[in-house]
């Protein structure tokens, strides 16, 4: 799918893990570590989104041009299942301030409903940049929802992180959010008619807490 908003991972750890993952026959206790072993690959690509400024800084023998962080950093998981990529993504962003979104999607309509959502104070806005942390990109339909959510405060620079995403999720962002950039570690074929990803791995909030 050529979309110059859509980073797809090619790392060969993160074919491995997201086949782990997939497998039916992974424990959700093993899911849950392939899962963390993701999401700081993804977080370290994500990264790549960052602006830098420069900072001089003296080392024990000279002075020295260095670079500090130019934005503000947010990670906001949508729950329940984004709270999966927290740990890979918190450990990458040690000092990123943490939003949570409280979104599921209606299993009749497919439409999001929100029952949660708090945002930090942030002392440079204009400069911040948040991470919006969920598995599965499936209609699209969360996503643009936590997207709209953040724009309404003020947000400007928004990037998605997903595991495994359907082009009809993809095609959604891009259609009414061109300015947003999408990583993740795998795109697949189509949703079936639940909407579930195919071949995806399920309902990932279910395998993620083993409430199957
Ligand atoms: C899953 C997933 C996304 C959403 C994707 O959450 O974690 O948030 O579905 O579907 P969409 O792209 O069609 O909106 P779910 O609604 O199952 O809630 P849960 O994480 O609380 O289980
Ligand atoms: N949500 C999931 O957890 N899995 C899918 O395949 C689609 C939406």
């Amino acid at each position: 799918m050529a979309n110059m908003n859509l980073v797809q991972l090619t790392h060969p750890l993160v074919k491995t893990y997201i086949t782990k993952i997939r497998d039916k026959n992974t424990s959700y206790f093993e899911f849950r570590q392939y899962v963390d072993k993701l999401s700081t690959l993804l977080a370290y690509e994500a990264a790549k989104e960052l602006e830098l400024k420069p900072k001089k800084i003296k080392t024990p023998l000279a002075s020295v041009k260095g670079y500090e962080l130019k934005n503000e950093v947010v990670l906001m998981p949508i729950l329940r299942a984004g709270l999966g990529l927290m740990n890979g993504f918190n450990h990458i962003f040690p000092e990123a301030r943490i939003s949570h979104l409280g979104v599921y999607r209606n299993e009749e309509t497919l439409k999001p409903v929100k029952y949660y959502f708090k945002f930090p104070k942030l002392t440079d806005k204009k400069n911040a940049i948040v991470f919006i942390l969920d598995p599965m990109l499936a209609t699209g339909g969360s996503m643009s929802y936590a997207i709209d959510e953040l724009k309404k405060a003020g947000i400007k620079k928004i990037v998605v992180a997903s595991l495994v995403s359907a082009p009809e999720g993809v095609k959604e962002i891009r259609r009414k959010h061109k300015d947003v950039k999408i990583f993740t570690c795998a795109l697949d074929t189509h949703l079936d008619d639940r909407g579930y990803i195919v071949p995806g791995l399920g309902d990932a909030g279910d395998r993620l807490f083993g409430t199957l």
